[in-house]
């Protein structure tokens, strides 16, 4: 019998079964940005989804926010499927949910003070009198590291690593269970991402946040997640626990990720993928018959089994490992 997860992990607090989101495409129909996506997130956990630009993580993000309505799959939130939450249910999750994004400066209102953005979800929400929410954000100032005199300054004043922390306050502001990172570190000039990567995964373990950890870098995810799912083209195609995902990647796609880390150091490295422009790949009609990576697998190549099948994401046998590939762990 293949061993499932063990015991001992924590239970799951977001469920995400099957999503897909089309797009119209450029020339009639549609395109599936999301195609079938299956996840879950511990409670206490990080959660990291990474692929390159284009393979469908904000669009995940966008669904478990309901930013944007999926076609058809469900997202669980604390054992409640989302899409039947009343208005009262909605507004509740709208404060246990938070997000922080990639560009702090684009994500915080300009004419507001730094008090004012780090107060406006416990506003919206009606959270505590005004003196109790001037001691929260002096409160969360602090939390993430900022000086308490910060707080009259306008975000046009702020470096970006101080604009993140203010997003970051906010997102923290109604006490929330879980955030949706996307790419929260990636406009961040590389000393200061390793500052937010150290305040970020110091706050998860001092508040026992729960996250979605969504980042093109392989590096930066490996850095914080402790489950890690590899996207392309809509679709996960390696899904483990950090710890089995890098010692033995088992998709020719996450080996490619992978090599393309240059440095040891993950919140130093630079990968080769981020620069790369894959889309030629993504914006065209994924292939009817056989397996999307083909045209850029080193495995498949020549192989007429994946040239005919789709290969479905399967548990590997004896491991906790989920892959999609008729070849997990040959080597091209
Ligand atoms: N609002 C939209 N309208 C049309 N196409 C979209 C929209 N949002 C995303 N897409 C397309 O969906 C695919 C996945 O996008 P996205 O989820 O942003 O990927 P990622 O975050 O991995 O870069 C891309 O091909 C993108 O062009
Ligand atoms: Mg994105």
């Amino acid at each position: 019998m293949p061993a499932g997860p063990p015991a001992r992990l924590p239970p799951r607090l977001l469920e995400v079964r099957n999503l897909v989101k089309t797009y119209p495409s450029r020339h009639g129909g549609r395109l599936p940005a999301v195609d079938g996506v299956s996840l879950s997130v511990r409670c206490g956990e990080t959660f990291g989804l990474v692929g390159e630009s284009g393979s469908g993580k904000s669009t995940v993000g966008r669904c478990v926010l309901r930013l944007t309505t999926a076609d058809s799959g469900t997202v669980r939130f604390d054992g409640q499927d989302i899409a039947g939450l009343s208005a009262a249910g909605m507004r509740r999750l709208r404060s246990r949910v938070q997000a922080v994004f990639q560009d702090p400066h684009a994500s915080l209102n300009r004419r507001a003070s730094v008090a004012g953005i780090i107060a406006a979800p416990l506003v919206a929400h009606r959270i505590g009198t005004r003196g109790e929410r001037e001691a929260r954000v002096r409160e969360l100032l602090d939390l993430v590291q900022l000086p308490g005199g910060i707080a009259d300054r306008r975000p046009g004043e702020l470096s970006g690593g101080q604009a993140q922390r203010v997003a970051i306050a906010r997102a923290l502001a109604p006490r929330p269970d879980f955030i949706v990172l996307d790419e929260a570190v990636s406009a961040l000039d590389v000393s200061v991402r390793a500052q937010i990567l150290n305040l970020l995964t110091g706050l998860q373990r001092d508040l026992g946040l729960t996250c979605l950890f969504i980042s093109h870098d392989l590096a930066v995810v490996r850095y914080m997640a402790q489950e890690v799912g590899v996207m392309y083209r809509g679709r996960i195609v390696e899904m483990a626990r950090r710890e089995d995902l890098f010692a033995a990647p088992r998709h020719p796609y996450t080996r490619l990720l992978l090599d393309a880390v240059l440095a040891a150091d993950p919140v130093t490295a630079r990968s080769r993928v981020s620069r790369t422009r894959p889309d030629e790949y993504v914006r065209s009609e994924p292939p009817a018959l056989g397996c999307r990576f083909l045209p850029r697998c080193d495995v498949g190549a020549g192989r007429p089994r994946c040239a005919s099948e789709d290969p479905p994401l399967c548990l590997l046998d004896t491991t906790p490992v989920h892959v999609s590939c008729h070849y997990p762990g040959v080597m091209g």
